[in-house]
Order: C-alpha cells, then sequence, then structure tokens
C-alpha cells in the first residue's frame, strides 16, 4: 500500500472552491437534473466570430509550434498598443508577458516575489485564488475586511495593515465577488503608499472593462510613471472577449519582474498556446463590439437580479458598478435559521439545483456569490428557487 505524502509547500492551499461548484453542478447534470449555474465565474457567450475566424486560420497556416515562453512578438505588441489606446501609457516589450490566462499571470508574479513569510495585503472578499497562490509561496495573506465598509477600499485601511514585512498588496477592480470598483483617487493613494514603502502593487484587472456606465474603466496603467514602475497590471482575455478556454492573460510590469516570470513560465508551461495568442491578436486589434453588446446584455441582467434579490425576505443587495457578480448578504436568513452560508449555498444545489458561491469561500461569511452571466430566464429561476428556499426554512 502506498501512501502518497504531499509536499509541505501544499499543506495550506486549499482547492479552488469555485471549481468545486462547477464540478457538482456538472455531477447533477450528468445524473440528468437541469441544473441552473449561476456559480461559474465564466460568460455564457460564444467567443465572437472574428476571433473564433483568427484561430482557424492560425492552426491553417501552421502556427502550432513552440513560441518564446513570453509569448510571441506580435501579441505583445498588440498588448502594447491596446494599453497605449485604453490608458495613454506605452510599455516597451520587455514590460510584457503572455501567460496561460491571469491566473497563470499572478502565480508567476507572486511566486517571483514573494518569500517565506512575507506579508501580502488582500481586500476581502476576494477572488479565491489569491490567498491560495501566496500559501504556495509560503507568504501570510492579511485580510482588509471592506463588507462593514459598502465594499470601499481606501489607502487609509491599507495603510493600517501596512507592517515592516508587508511585500505585496493585492487590488482587484472590479472585485470578483463584489463587483465594487475602487476609486482611481484611492488607487493613486494606495500606489503612493507603495512607493513610499517600497512595496510591490499588483492590480488585477481581469474585469477591467466591465464596468458600467455612467462609471468608466480605469487601469493603474494610467498612474503617472514613478507610480507605475512597482505595479504589476494583470490583464485576460478570458471575461472581456469571453475566452476562457483559450488561457491567454498578460501582465504589464517591470521588465526584471517580467524577466523572472519568464523564468518560472519557461519551466512549467512554456509559451501560452500558439494559435490562441494569434486569435488574441484578432481580440485586441479587432472590432469591440461585442464587448460593448456585453456589457450591454450583462448591465440589463445585474439590474434586473439586484432589484430581485433585494425584495427577497431578509435579503440586501447592494448595486456592484463592475464585473458579472451579484453579491447578496443574507445574514439575517442565516441569523434566523441558523445555518452557514455554506450550508445554504449546498441545500439550495440538493434541494433545487441552483449552483451559487457561499461568500465564505471569499473570505465573507454571510453573502452569497450569484454570477449573472446567464441566461434572464435562468436567473428569474434561480431567484424563485432561492425565495423558495428562504420560505421553507421560516
Ligand atoms: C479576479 C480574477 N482574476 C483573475 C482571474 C483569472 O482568469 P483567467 O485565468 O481565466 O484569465 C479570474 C477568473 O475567474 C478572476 O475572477
Amino acid at each position: 500500500m502506498v501512501v502518497f505524502r504531499r509536499a509541505l509547500r501544499l499543506d495550506h492551499m486549499q482547492s479552488s472552491s469555485t471549481m468545486a461548484a462547477t464540478a457538482a453542478a456538472a455531477r447533477l447534470r450528468a445524473q440528468g437534473h437541469t441544473v441552473i449555474d449561476l456559480g461559474a465565474g465564466e460568460p455564457d457567450f460564444d467567443t465572437p466570430e472574428n476571433i473564433r475566424q483568427a484561430a482557424i486560420q492560425a492552426l491553417e497556416t501552421g502556427k502550432t509550434r513552440y513560441t518564446p515562453a513570453s509569448g510571441i512578438a506580435e501579441l505583445k505588441q498588440a498588448i502594447v498598443d491596446y494599453m497605449a489606446r485604453e490608458t495613454g501609457t506605452t510599455y516597451p516589450a520587455s514590460a510584457v508577458i503572455v501567460s496561460a490566462g491571469g491566473k497563470q499571470t499572478l502565480f508567476n508574479a507572486l511566486v517571483s516575489v514573494v518569500n517565506p513569510g512575507d506579508e501580502v495585503v488582500i481586500p476581502a472578499p476576494y477572488w479565491v485564488t489569491f490567498p491560495e497562490i501566496v500559501a504556495f509561496c509560503g507568504g501570510v495573506s492579511v485580510f482588509i475586511p471592506t463588507h462593514e465598509h459598502d465594499f470601499r477600499l481606501t489607502a487609509a485601511m491599507v495603510e493600517r495593515v501596512l507592517t515592516p514585512r508587508t511585500r505585496v498588496v493585492i487590488l482587484n477592480s472590479p472585485s470578483n465577488p463584489s463587483g465594487a470598483v475602487i476609486a482611481p483617487e484611492d488607487i493613486h493613494q494606495i500606489a503612493e503608499l507603495c512607493a513610499a514603502r517600497d512595496l510591490w502593487l499588483i492590480s488585477d484587472e481581469c474585469y477591467y472593462r466591465f464596468v458600467y456606465p455612467p462609471g468608466r474603466p480605469f487601469s493603474a496603467a494610467a498612474l503617472p510613471a514613478a507610480l507605475r514602475e512597482r505595479v504589476l497590471v494583470s490583464g485576460s482575455l478570458s471575461k472581456t472577449y469571453a475566452m476562457t478556454g483559450w488561457r491567454i492573460g498578460y501582465a504589464l510590469a517591470h521588465p526584471d519582474w517580467v524577466a523572472e516570470m519568464t523564468k518560472v513560465q519557461s519551466h512549467s508551461t512554456s509559451n501560452p498556446t500558439t494559435f490562441a495568442q494569434w486569435a488574441a491578436i484578432e481580440a485586441l486589434r479587432g472590432s469591440q463590439d461585442s464587448v460593448a453588446a456585453m456589457l450591454a446584455e450583462y448591465r440589463t441582467r445585474r439590474d434586473w437580479i439586484v432589484s430581485a434579490l433585494a425584495a427577497l425576505p431578509g435579503v440586501r443587495c447592494r448595486m456592484p458598478e463592475g464585473a458579472f457578480y451579484a453579491f447578496p448578504d443574507i445574514s439575517a436568513v442565516l441569523e434566523k435559521t441558523g445555518l452557514r452560508d455554506v450550508d445554504f449555498a449546498q441545500r439550495l444545489l440538493e434541494e433545487a439545483h441552483v449552483v451559487v458561491t457561499a461568500g465564505s469561500a471569499f473570505g465573507a461569511e454571510g453573502y452569497l456569490r450569484i454570477s449573472y452571466a446567464n441566461s434572464l430566464d435562468n436567473l428569474q429561476r434561480g431567484v424563485e428557487n432561492i425565495r423558495a428556499l428562504i420560505e421553507r426554512l421560516g
């Protein structure tokens, strides 16, 4: 009998709870049930036609071999041009690395800079993967709860948790799971704090394009050069262009940081998939109409679901300014029934085949994350089932 002993560095790493929700949905489907999956952080749209065609053309013209580990020069240039259009900042190619999704970008970024014992500041609620990568690095996640402050992170809140061991501050605006957007002035002040204390700032801008009017996207790439030097901007094509399965993300950062990340990548996955890189050029350079269309559709759904959730007994739900998640506070329901948010999510799954993710997975007990990257029809059925469960619980 062989006993498997995992490496110590994985002792504090948990499996992804959002991926577990997706797996639970797949299991129920395999048993023949109709599942309403409001758990997945994945656009329900197809990848736009022009991007699919670009991939087909890349395949047919032999774009199937290894590329440089950090990505093809043509895509790096497309990223540089895209960021220049969006933010007015022109990065050199040496400041760009393309990876297999934003997740790999962030993994590369953190393993390149976090030493055992280093503290990494993470506003909560947070995307589940941040603390897990920090744990893998032997670092210590220092959370800043924002739910008591309407999910608004300020520089003062960051300053309060900084210690001599702090190495990195992570921002994620718009946020997964809350959809909250950090004000540009606050990002500016947080970058100043990082500059004053010789810290690195990671700005995860995976949902950058999904900010609802009258709000406007803001990238940390637009910060003044002296502050930007210590900022790593992490971007992804996954959500913006409905390209989750293509696995293309990128970082813009100090060239020395990029060089270390490239080293890690060259010994792990090598390059991101070659034909996906070529298609990504079309995504960034081609028509952006599909992004505007998706944003408009998400906005209609957001407006509907937030008011529908807020109308449920014992539920409060703030209007998210970005991304595609509603994050209702169900603590009053839980208090009355003695359930935890995970129990509520589990019962919803078992009794109604509706998948949502418990807030505690994101460091915010008492909430649910509901992805509205799903049809209005399914959202309506999902909310009706939540209402029915609340009523059953009395
Ligand atoms: C906040 C955040 N960052 C990064 C990612 C990574 O996405 P990908 O690896 O598909 O680019 C996700 C995906 O859910 C996310 O929600």
